[in-house]
């Protein structure tokens, strides 16, 4: 059972830094192109196809720890530093990632591209931001990894 609930806390994690990754990746280079209808189009669709992979695949990294953890049977005092940061650390930047990606994705792109006039340089500001975030959570995800491969 153990390892079955590594597998799959494994490949979530892939599929949810591989997508935050991606999402990157193309919006920085359509930010650049911005002002094209047709790009326009596209980018009122990517951030919705792309929650479809991330937000379950970060919850199912999250419900395989908890089936880990509980399947470990160790007391609080017991955790290593690296499970007790993976622990909390983890849970906290897999809520906050589906929070925050929500609400940057439909406050600040799909928003600005709803308006009748779409103003370019607010839907570019708008990816900056969303970019930023994205970052900030592949930051976060690789420090969680440095931790564990170390197992401080
Ligand atoms: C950003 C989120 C997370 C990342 C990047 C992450 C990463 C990892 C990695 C790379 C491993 C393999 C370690 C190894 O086999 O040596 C692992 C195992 C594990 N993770 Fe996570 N994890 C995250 C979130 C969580 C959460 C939220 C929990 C619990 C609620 C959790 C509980 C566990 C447990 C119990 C193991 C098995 C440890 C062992 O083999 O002794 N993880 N995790």
């Amino acid at each position: 059972m153990f390892t079955t609930m590594l597998f799959f806390h494994l490949t979530g994690l892939s599929i949810w830094l591989g997508s935050l990754l991606s999402l990157a990746i193309i919006t920085s280079v359509l930010k650049k192109q911005a002002g094209s209808k047709d790009i326009q189009n596209l980018l009122r669709k990517i951030p919705g196809l792309f929650s479809r992979w991330l937000h379950p695949s970060s919850f199912i990294v999250l419900i395989s720890g908890v089936f880990m953890i509980i399947s470990m049977n160790i007391s609080e005092s017991q955790k290593p530093l690296w499970l007790h940061f993976m622990e909390k650390g983890g849970l906290l930047i897999i809520l906050l990632s589906i929070i925050v990606l929500s609400i940057v994705s439909s406050k600040k792109i799909k928003k600005p591209l709803k308006a009748a006039n779409v103003d370019v340089a607010v839907v570019q500001r708008g990816l900056s931001t969303y970019l930023v975030w994205l970052t900030i959570f592949i930051i976060l995800i690789l420090s969680i990894i440095f931790m564990v491969s170390f197992k401080f």
